[in-house]
C-alpha cells in the first residue's frame, strides 16, 4: 500500500515536471507578459495606431466602440487612432479629435468599451504640422509648421507630388507655447475621457 502511493506521488511528480517542461518548451514569447512601467500586459502584441477615417466632423463615433473592444484582450496594449490636439492639427479627413469638450465625451464610451474587457488603451495625440491641406484648417488659412516650403512628397508611397500640401506657414517663436499648451491640454482631455 504504501509502495502504491509512493508510486502514485512519483507519477504525479514526474507529470507535473513533464508539464512544467511542455509549457518552457511551447511558450510562445509574444504571449509571455511584459511589464511596460506601471502597466502589466499578459502578452505583446499590440494594437498599433490607425486612422480609420470614420471620426465624422472630427468627432470619435459610436461604433468605434465596438472596434475597439473587439481587438481588446485582458492586459492587452492598444494605441488608439491618431487625435488631433487643436483645430490647426488635423490633416486627414474624418479623424477624431480631443481638444473639444464633445470629442471627449465621445470617447469616454470607446475608452469604457476597451477597459470593460480588461485592456490598456492608450490616446495617440497628433499634429499633422504641413500634412495638411487648407480644407483641414479653420477658414481655409495655410497649414501651420516649423517651415514655409511645402512637403512635395506623398506621405502615404514617398511619391513626388507637386500640389498636393500646399505651402505651409511658418509659426512665430511666441506662437510655440500656445501650441505646447494644446497638447497639455488635450492630455488631460484624454484623461478626463478615461485613457
Ligand atoms: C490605414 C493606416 C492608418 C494609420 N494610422 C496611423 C496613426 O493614426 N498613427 C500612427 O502613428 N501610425 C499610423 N499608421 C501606421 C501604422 O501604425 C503602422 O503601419 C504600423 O505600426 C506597422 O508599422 P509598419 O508599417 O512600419 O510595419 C497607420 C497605418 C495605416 C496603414
Amino acid at each position: 500500500m504504501a509502495n502504491t502511493t509512493m508510486a502514485n506521488m512519483n507519477t504525479n511528480s514526474n507529470s507535473k515536471e513533464e508539464s512544467k517542461k511542455m509549457d518552457e518548451r511551447e511558450a510562445i514569447p509574444l504571449l509571455t507578459p511584459y511589464k511596460m512601467g506601471n502597466f502589466n500586459l499578459s502578452h505583446r502584441i499590440v494594437l498599433a495606431p490607425l486612422s480609420r477615417s470614420r471620426s465624422y466632423n472630427f468627432i470619435p463615433q459610436p461604433h468605434a466602440a465596438l472596434y475597439y473592444s473587439q481587438r481588446t484582450t485582458k492586459g492587452g496594449f492598444l494605441i488608439g487612432e491618431a487625435s488631433g490636439v487643436s483645430d490647426t492639427a488635423q490633416g486627414y479627413p474624418n479623424t477624431p479629435g480631443i481638444w473639444t469638450r464633445e470629442q471627449l465625451e465621445a470617447w469616454k464610451p470607446i475608452v469604457s468599451a476597451v477597459h470593460e474587457k480588461g485592456g490598456i488603451f492608450f490616446c495617440q495625440l497628433r499634429h499633422a504640422g504641413r500634412v495638411s491641406n487648407y480644407e483641414y484648417q479653420p477658414d481655409g488659412k495655410a497649414p501651420i509648421s516649423s517651415t514655409d516650403k511645402r512637403l512635395r512628397k506623398d506621405i502615404a508611397n514617398n511619391k513626388a507630388t507637386a500640389d498636393k500640401y500646399p505651402p505651409p506657414r511658418r509659426v512665430r517663436a511666441d506662437e510655440i507655447p500656445k501650441l505646447v499648451n494644446d497638447f497639455v491640454i488635450a492630455a488631460k482631455n484624454a484623461m478626463e475621457s478615461g485613457f
